[in-house]
């Protein structure tokens, strides 16, 4: 596997010269990265129209997930899918711009339709964080609707896998595209058994790189499958330009061009080995999700909230990636000595009488606008308690999971209210 940005940063940081380009660190000061740190220079080349060596590296990568043409991204998923949303709507024809979207999308999502105008139909699930949309549920909506694409987050957040192949069957028997976003599943193409979406049947998908690869925070990969038209690769430059910053991570670039090694390397070997012991693991504990290599915890049968837990491992010097009253997320790295730092750490907790009370349910608000009019309106924060019947401007729920819990445009009610409480938010933002 070559290295080429990685060559090439390398040679550049080492040589004796002035730099009178950006950026104005010139290559030299505390951090001890500046040295590579470089922005689109002669010989760099350009990411969103690369013929150098940032193409041979992204070349590489398509050769590894096995793709019609992966792109890189250095603003994560946040950008890869806004730019899938610009792709599905190039295939519309004479269709409405419609999207059918899993109801926990990350709230990107919202973000993305709004910049493009597009109308979201949300498909509702058993959960704020999981929405199992089966593929006869899907046949179901798709014989009355006609949208131009299904949106489906997978993995979830909670480590909860879709059906992408049976939802593939039925998107593409309707002439529909399938877009998955596989934020949290990059590494699931080196599986012995890939699960990624892409080899599963999805038409486009993005990675977030960073959050289960070891690449630097922003890395990501935006996928299109050798099933889909070629003419999205064509457009894909365009679409990830249309929204990115002319000023990419030359470091984000180097650890995705770094990257390819590991995942042409020792990825797979590494799954292998650690997977029975996360499996073996599993078997021991009340687990929510059936992603590979997170773990995550149904907190209350311990007797315990999500987030109790996560101080509780803390305190044991392991620090988990998300806790809510209900469950504590862990994503874990292909080792088993991590593994069994875990399983060490858990058998500190003791059991209590479990929780037996359930989040509120999510219910379906009243719409009094669309997600675009509402995110160009102007809004204010109100405190939760005076919110009733205010009409939401702002998803006004961060990261993590940042699915939304009221959609922009819908109007607040109490049930919507009593969710925003019990995910401790007090404050929301809402139109003037
Ligand atoms: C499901 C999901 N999709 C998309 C995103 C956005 O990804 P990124 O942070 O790589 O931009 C996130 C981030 O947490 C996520 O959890």
């Amino acid at each position: 596997m070559t290295n080429p940005i990685c060559d090439f940063l390398d040679n550049y940081r080492d040589r004796s010269q002035l730099r009178l380009h950006m950026p104005g660190h010139k290559g030299v000061g505390g951090m001890g990265v500046e040295g590579l740190d470089i922005t689109e220079i002669e010989g760099a080349d350009v990411l969103y129209n690369a013929k150098g060596i940032i193409r041979q590296s992204m070349d590489n990568a398509t050769g590894l997930f096995g793709t019609q043409r992966t792109l890189y991204s250095t603003e994560g998923s946040s950008l890869s899918i806004k730019a899938m949303l610009y792709l599905a709507m190039l295939t519309r024809g004479d269709k409405r711009p419609l999207i059918a979207a899993g109801r926990n999308a990350h709230k990107v999502l919202m973000y993305g339709c709004a910049l493009l105008d597009i109308e979201i139909d949300w498909l509702y699930g058993d959960s704020l964080l999981s929405c199992n949309i089966t593929p006869d549920a899907l046949e179901e909506y798709l014989r009355h609707n006609d949208p131009v694409a299904v949106y489906i987050t997978s993995p979830d957040y909670l480590g909860n896998m879709a059906d992408i192949k049976g939802l593939a069957e039925v998107c593409h028997r309707h002439g529909v595209m399938l877009l998955v976003d596989n934020a949290h599943g990059a590494y699931l193409k080196f599986l012995p058994a890939s699960q990624h979406p892409i080899d599963l049947g999805a038409d486009i998908c993005c990675d977030s790189a960073h959050k289960t690869l070891p690449c630097l925070t922003g890395a990501g990969y935006l996928h299109i499958s050798r099933n889909a038209p070629e003419y999205l690769c064509d457009m894909a430059d365009d679409a990830m330009s249309l929204f990115a910053s002319t000023s990419p991570s030359y470091l984000i670039l180097y650890s995705l061009d770094r990257c390819n090694s590991y995942l042409d390397s020792v990825l797979r070997q590494r799954l292998c080995d650690t997977i029975p012991c996360v499996e073996e693991l599993k078997q021991s504990l009340f687990t929510v999700g059936d992603e590979p290599m997170k773990l995550t915890l149904d907190a209350k049968k311990y007797g315990y909230s999500g987030v109790e837990l996560s101080e509780l491992m803390t305190e044991q010097g392991i620090v988990c990636e998300f806790a809510d009253p209900d469950y504590l997320v862990m994503m874990l790295p292909p080792d088993k000595e991590a593994v069994i730092s875990v399983i060490s750490a858990l058998l500190y907790i003791d059991r209590r009488a479990p929780i037996e009370d359930t989040p509120p349910a999510l219910k379906c608000l009243e719409k009094a606008m669309n997600p675009r009019q509402a995110i160009m309106s102007k809004n204010e924060p109100v405190s939760i308690d005076k919110a009733l019947g205010r009409v939401l401007g702002a998803p006004s729920v961060s990261c993590p999971p940042a699915v939304p819990i009221a959609v922009c445009g819908e109007v607040i009610d109490q049930s919507a209210i009593e969710l925003f409480r019990y995910y401790g938010i007090d404050k929301i933002r809402v139109i003037i």
